[in-house]
């Protein structure tokens, strides 16, 4: 099976330019890479991967300056349409470590990308590719940090960007991005599923590419979470972490880290029994990835109703199940759902560590807590959680999960009686 931790280095077929192609993960048909705009099998209608006939090791990382073009070797180019994307913190947080109980615990925050969240990594790859497919418009469906990112990278790239956001349900941050950037805005009287079912339809009639994770480009250049967080631990604790926790929606960057230590292990680079565990955490109110794994079900059922602060990752189909699952399993990994309240209480903790995140973000550190206290993650791992979105990106939420501000006189003697108070 091609999407096995132990499947072998495949053979380049005739179509392959410079040594990439697509290959269907279930029949394995494959396809020129840039020829023509495809997101599925067209024999089969399965998801895509981007194959590559030479894999880089660790230490052919040293491609275009900082962040994911340092990857090249590991991508489909050398360069992309950019804005200085990855090379993001990977912060030590010494007293939720201790709280939690831990070996090891390092925040990997994908917030501090040029847009305020991972999507920047497969934009800087997708839109590359857009260009070099000739197209002039860009689309998504969206619960907010995928607009903003195509909005920016469309922007900058020179092309025309349409969005469609589940009215109401996006945070106002995320809005505000697409906007400036120069996105249509279209907001559809549905959830997110909804508007991923129209943006399909109009990609699949031509009316603009399609930058969602189902497009196959844009988990290329997520892949690079996976690869900094490895080097990033081998440089600070000689070994890779045991276990990376991350927040699920549509569950693109599960498949994404997945791709990337599956190609590690065939590039001989990574022993398949040191692969860290993929940990996926969703909101309760949204976590049909989670209801699979627990019932060990070859599919994920689709949620019709999902609801959760963490609007980010309010979705009820996730289209990239079927690469994420084996993800999950084939690395001994496992998922959980956590409840607003613990995804707020998470996101106060780190906080109080300076390290500020949106909602859906913090779900990643309440999933950790509960498996741990659980017993099912154990006191010796080494762990990184995933933090996907910036503070800034929902202010209300913050505000909400915050103190709120305290009016005061205009005068010292005014301000000090109060603090005395
Ligand atoms: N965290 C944040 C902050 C997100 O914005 C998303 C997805 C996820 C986690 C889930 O990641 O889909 O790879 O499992 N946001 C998409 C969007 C759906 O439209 O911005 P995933």
């Amino acid at each position: 099976m091609s999407l096995s931790l132990s499947a072998d280095q495949p053979e380049a077929p005739a179509d392959a330019d410079d040594g990439a192609w697509l290959e269907c993960i279930d029949c394995g048909a494959t396809f020129a890479p840039f020829d023509d705009v495809r997101y599925t099998c067209d024999e089969c209608d399965s998801l895509l991967e981007v194959r590559y006939a030479d894999l880089p090791t660790f230490d052919d990382f040293e491609g275009n300056g900082q962040g994911v073009w340092r990857y090249a070797d590991a991508l489909p180019f050398d360069s992309g349409v950019s804005v200085q994307e990855g090379a993001t913190p990977l912060y030590e947080v010494p007293r939720l470590e201790d709280e939690i109980g831990v070996e090891a615990l390092r925040i990997k925050h994908e917030g501090m990308n040029p847009t305020g969240s991972f999507k920047d990594r497969g934009m800087t790859v997708g839109v590359k590719v857009a260009k070099e497919l000739g197209v002039d418009r860009l689309a998504c469906a969206s619960t907010g940090n995928t607009s903003a990112a195509l909005a920016a990278y469309g922007s900058r790239g020179g092309m025309e960007t349409l969005v469609l956001l589940p009215a109401g349900k996006v945070a106002a941050g995320k809005i505000a991005q697409a906007s400036l950037h120069g996105a249509r805005i279209l907001e559809v009287d549905g959830n997110f599923d909804a508007c991923l079912d129209i943006v399909q339809e109009l990609a699949a009639g031509g009316e603009a590419y399609l930058l969602n994770s189902l497009n196959p480009f844009r988990l290329e250049g997520q892949k690079t979470i996976g690869l900094e967080i490895l080097e990033g631990f081998l440089a600070d604790y000689d070994t890779v972490p045991d276990r990376i926790v991350l927040p699920v929606g549509n569950a693109g960057n599960t498949s994404a880290l997945y791709k990337a230590f599956r190609e590690l292990v065939q590039a001989g680079a990574l022993d398949e029994a040191d692969v860290p565990k993929l940990t996926g955490v969703q909101a309760e109110g949204a976590a049909p990835m989670v209801e699979a794994i627990e019932n060990g079900a070859d599919e994920v059922r689709r949620w019709d109703d999902v609801e959760t602060r963490a609007t980010a990752i309010r979705i009820g189909n996730p289209v990239n199940a079927p690469k994420a699952l084996p993800g999950i399993r084939e690395t001994d990994g496992t998922a959980v759902a956590v409840s607003d309240e613990e995804i707020t209480e998470a996101q106060r903790d780190l906080a109080s560590e300076g390290i500020g995140v949106e909602p859906a973000s913090a779900a990643s550190v309440a999933g950790l807590r509960k498996l741990r206290a659980e017993g099912i993650v154990d006191d010796d791992e080494r762990v990184a959680c995933l933090t996907t979105g910036h503070l800034l990106k929902d202010p209300d939420a913050a505000a909400a999960a915050g103190s709120d501000p305290e009016p005061v006189p205009a005068d010292t003697e005014g301000v000090l009686e109060h603090l005395q108070e």
